[in-house]
């Protein structure tokens, strides 16, 4: 049986997605534009899916569109929001306020942005444990030409969460509209825009339990943005193409699982992942955790066994059985060290021997303690490998 430890980079589906899912599949062909029964059909199972998502982050149904997942929404709300009603011949492009460990469906559209001379980009630092630089933020928040800022909620390799609701009021005492990249917080922790007064946030269903390929953008009341796909009336005319009814509905059974579970998650993870980490540091020595500890998801740890190459001991661990990540699932192959890390004072040689582990549903303490075995012996040998 294998163990599942990359929760971060996607996870199964819960069973009660896939009935509702197959269900849709099988019997409910509908086009919910069509106006006979058919569609209607259609039609309510979109509608019940955003009441879903909606009261799971805390925002009105006609809040909520419906997205091909989080890449596309935090594409759509950069684009959108610094290009729309900007003057292309006026004097300075708008400024775009992000970190330097944004996932790079932030960071990518940022830099297009920039090269075309379309926006200037502040990329604010974090300390050596994730934390953005509050004062050189505000600093950025402050200035004259900045038209968003865009931050991620929770850190896809670290599991570091920012403080979003202090962000929020100190974006909002400077008039300045905020993203938040939700897409891993939703489902493991509290994302209430009740509480966060955060303008639009993007999150994806295949992080919590849901399909790939569909997600969420959450544009607040009174914000506007241009349609991400033009082309059709769907969803209120923002993103036009008939709508993928039956991920649309595996999302909302995903957001209903997320609400209802939501406390015992926390516990859950958080117990797991300390099994987890209080194991590795019995059995194995010189390991450090990245990211402050106090402010994590409860489901990552971020570990570096020193002086072990973390592609070596990954490649051990899947052949025994074992699925981590290295970093972003997006990097894996890749050679280069994550830019979180470096971006938190990690050399490049340090970033490499860097694990990151996110259990999620479906794990249980017996795979935690023989993950944690398995890990003891393979970083023993990949230590002795580098050093022969
Ligand atoms: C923080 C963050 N933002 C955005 C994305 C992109 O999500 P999607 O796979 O739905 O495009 C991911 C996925 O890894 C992520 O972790």
């Amino acid at each position: 049986m294998r163990i599942y430890l990359d929760h971060n980079a996607t996870t199964p589906l819960r069973e009660e997605v896939v009935d509702a899912m197959v269900a849709v599949l099988r019997n409910e062909f509908g086009n919910p534009s069509s106006t006979h029964a058919e569609g209607a059909t259609a039609r309510r199972r979109v509608e019940d899916a955003r009441a879903e998502v909606a009261a799971l982050l805390g925002v009105t149904p006609d809040e909520v569109f419906f997205t091909g997942g989080a890449t596309e929404s935090n594409n759509a709300v950069l684009h959108g929001v610094l290009t729309a009603d900007h003057d292309p011949h006026a004097d300075a492009p708008p400024r775009v306020v992000i970190s330097e460990v944004e996932h790079p469906s932030v960071l990518e559209p940022c830099q297009i942005l920039e090269d075309a001379g379309r926006a200037r980009v502040s990329r604010i630092a974090v300390d050596t444990d994730g934390r953005i630089d509050r004062d050189a933020l505000r600093g950025a928040l402050a200035l004259p030409d900045t038209a968003l800022v865009s931050l991620v909620w929770a850190n896809n390799e670290t599991g570091v969460v920012l403080p979003m609701a202090e962000i929020a009021s100190d974006a909002a005492a400077a008039g300045v509209p905020l993203h938040v990249d939700a897409t891993q917080g939703v489902g493991k922790i509290p994302i209430d825009l009740r509480e966060v007064q955060a303008d639009f946030l993007s999150c994806s269903a295949h992080k919590l339990g849901g399909p790939k390929g569909t997600g969420a953008l959450v544009v607040r009341a009174g914000r506007s943005l241009p349609p991400l796909l033009a082309g059709g009336p769907q969803e209120r005319r923002r993103r036009g193409g008939t709508e993928n009814v039956a991920g649309i509905v595996g999302l909302g059974v995903a957001c209903r699982l997320a609400r209802e579970e939501l406390e015992e998650r926390g516990r859950r993870y958080s117990a797991l992942r300390d099994r987890l980490w209080s194991g590795m540091q019995k059995r194995i020595p010189d390991l450090r955790r990245n990211g402050a500890p106090e402010s994590v998801l409860p489901n990552t740890l971020n570990v570096e066994i020193c002086g072990a190459p973390g592609e070596v001991i990954l490649q051990a661990l899947d052949l025994e059985g074992v699925a981590a990540s290295a970093g972003a699932a997006c990097h894996s192959g890749a050679i280069s060290p994550s830019h979180v890390l470096t971006a938190m004072g990690r050399t490049p040689e340090q970033a490499r021997s860097a694990l990151r582990l996110s259990v999620g549903h479906g794990v249980d303490e017996a795979q935690v303690d023989h993950a944690v075995s398995l890990l003891a012996e393979l970083a023993e040998r990949a230590r002795k490998m580098e050093a022969s």
